[in-house]
């Protein structure tokens, strides 16, 4: 009894080291561990042992039992970790990648970008001004004294009696010139603010304003300019025309319009059926603003001129109602 005890006890630690997978673990427990298992076989033969040797063999048969109990489930536990290590590591390189949604800049910030690479192609240098801007320079420096009728048009957020939210990027002209002699040529990109809001207004949005002063510049320069900045734009042969308009800061003044984008001229629902479109405001700058920032207006002339970004913005992506730039829609957004 105590041989067979021993070479089982050997058989069985043989057969646990075979042991490589849950299904060899399963013959393997019932086999030796099983009610009908070799070590339970044993057991009850310890009944038929002299009744003398009966509790040594049954102390060591206990033994042998609980020996290869315990080496069953250390056995147990390292093939589930294996498995385990294994399934981590188990990568289908056939499946696709996974998506990273990726941002983009917002379509007016690339009409932005690129209004303002065409005039810096042209020679202009860029000047960032202040969004909260002082009353002399939004309007006393451009030729609107206090009480001009002209400051009705601007629906102006105060934010106290000499400081306000900018209504346009022209008083951009006053603080540049001021600090500088001729010959200058800048463009002022930024944030301007009116109090204003339908399918073509915003009460915040984007404009560029330009200038150049120098000697003997005439409004042939301007043409030449804004003619070079619509076809680069607009990628596109497109006719220009200037009407007479009035800002107080130019003199002549002039409204520019472009062939409509849409029907190249022949009338649609986006021009109204006048064939333009309108882009800009532009002119010749006033004597008195010249005067106003020590320049002497019989020895320099300039032009400038200021345009709206989401309107650009609109009329080339077709787009009609300028508040879709405002919601944060990324099915729109995501289409530029
Ligand atoms: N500041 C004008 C506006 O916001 C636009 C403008 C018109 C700017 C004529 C200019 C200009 O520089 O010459 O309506």
């Amino acid at each position: 009894m105590e041989n067979r005890l021993q070479s089982l006890k050997n058989e069985a630690l043989e057969a646990l080291s075979a042991v490589s997978g849950q299904q060899s673990l399963e013959e393997f427990r019932v086999k030796f561990l099983g009610r009908k298992g070799l070590l339970s076989s044993v057991m009850k033969e310890l009944s038929q042992a002299p009744k003398e040797d009966r509790p040594r063999l049954g102390q060591l048969a206990n033994t042998v039992k609980k020996e290869v109990e315990a080496l069953f489930l250390e056995k147990k536990e390292d093939i589930a970790a294996g498995e385990q290590a294994h399934a981590a590591e188990a990568v289908d390189l056939s499946l696709p990648g996974r998506f990273l949604p990726c941002g983009k800049l917002h379509p007016v910030t690339q009409v932005m970008e690129e209004i303002c690479a065409v005039f810096e192609g042209m020679g202009f240098a860029v000047a960032e001004g202040p969004d909260v801007e002082t009353d002399y320079y939004n309007f006393e420096a451009l030729n609107i004294p206090k009480h001009h009728p002209a400051r009705d048009m601007h629906d102006t957020f105060y934010v106290s009696d000499s400081l306000l939210l900018r209504t346009h990027t022209s008083p951009m002209q006053a603080r540049i010139m001021e600090n500088q002699e001729p010959p200058l040529r800048y463009i002022a990109p930024g944030k301007v603010y009116r109090c204003d809001s339908d399918i073509t207004h915003t009460p915040m949005f984007h404009q560029v304003e330009g200038f150049l002063v120098d000697r003997s510049v005439s409004f042939a320069d301007l043409k030449g300019v804004l003619t070079t900045f619509t076809r680069r734009i607009f990628k596109g042969d497109l006719p220009l025309r200037f009407r007479p308009s009035f800002f107080p800061f130019t003199e002549p003044s002039a409204e520019v319009d472009i062939a409509c984008v849409i029907c190249q001229g022949a009338g649609c629902r986006v021009c109204k059926r006048t064939g333009w479109l309108e882009i800009l405001g532009a002119g010749l700058i006033d004597p008195e603003v010249m005067k106003m920032v020590g320049y002497d207006p019989d020895e320099f002339s300039g032009f400038a001129f200021g345009l709206g970004v989401e309107r650009i913005a609109m009329l080339k992506y077709g787009i009609d109602d300028i508040r879709l730039y405002y919601e944060n829609d990324l099915r729109f957004l995501h289409q530029f």
